[in-house]
């Protein structure tokens, strides 16, 4: 079953790199980004360890854990992580799950028999402070994902969760964004001291409000 926007992210217990976990216990009361990646050994997903672990401050900085996942055991997770410190120059610095079962995989609905029968695609699931699923991705195993987006979408997530906004198309952290539909003008006032711009009745745009 397809895990959608606004469900709970299944819990579950697990060997990782890191030693057991238990998924909830370990995520804690702060977001999270569980991806899956193809298969241990293999070039795109090596490249794609090594930059998450290049940008593992840039999560922190987001209160956002993250952790990979593929139906590999723990013994091939432990040996790749040496040739992801080799290739990419950067320590895998975040826990690997090892799923052999496959019993995770199934329950994010990360395996799809048409592109594999036993791989795991490319999901990403970040997932909020709640345990909800605010945001999914899929890529096939041929397309290394864009880590520096999923950070972009961190941002616009953790704002819209707190302020009665959205963001525009290719919005960046700084940039001005939208007033949702649901305010009124005169609310907007109130809730947006800095101003705001009506380039039409529905598309108001106000300085991004939690920055001074
Ligand atoms: C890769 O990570 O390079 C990869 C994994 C599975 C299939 C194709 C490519």
């Amino acid at each position: 079953m397809a895990i959608r926007l606004g469900d709970v992210a299944p819990d579950f217990s697990a060997d990782t790199t890191d030693g057991r976990i238990n998924f909830h216990e370990w995520k804690g009361n702060g977001w999270a980004v569980l991806f899956s990646h193809p298969k241990d050994f293999t070039p795109v997903c090596t490249t794609e360890l090594g930059t998450v672990a290049r940008l593992k401050s840039e999560f922190d900085k987001r209160n956002t854990k993250v952790i990979g996942l593929s139906v590999d055991p723990i013994e091939d997770h432990k040996r790749w992580a040496g040739d992801i410190k080799d290739v990419t120059g950067s320590a895998l610095n975040f826990p690997l799950i090892a799923d052999p079962d496959r019993a995770i995989a199934l329950s994010y609905d990360m395996i799809h028999p048409n592109a594999s029968a036993t791989a795991t695609v490319r999901s990403v699931f970040v997932i909020g402070p709640d345990n909800t699923v605010k945001l999914t991705l899929t890529y096939p195993a041929s397309t290394g994902r864009n880590f520096d987006e999923l950070l972009r979408v961190i941002d616009s997530l953790q704002l819209t969760a707190n302020y009665s906004v959205a963001t525009p198309a290719d919005w960046k952290y700084g940039e001005d964004v939208i007033i949702v539909p649901a305010v009124s003008d005169e609310d907007a006032k109130k809730k947006f001291p800095k101003g705001f711009t009506a380039k039409k009745p529905y598309l108001r745009v106000t300085p991004q409000p939690d920055r001074p």
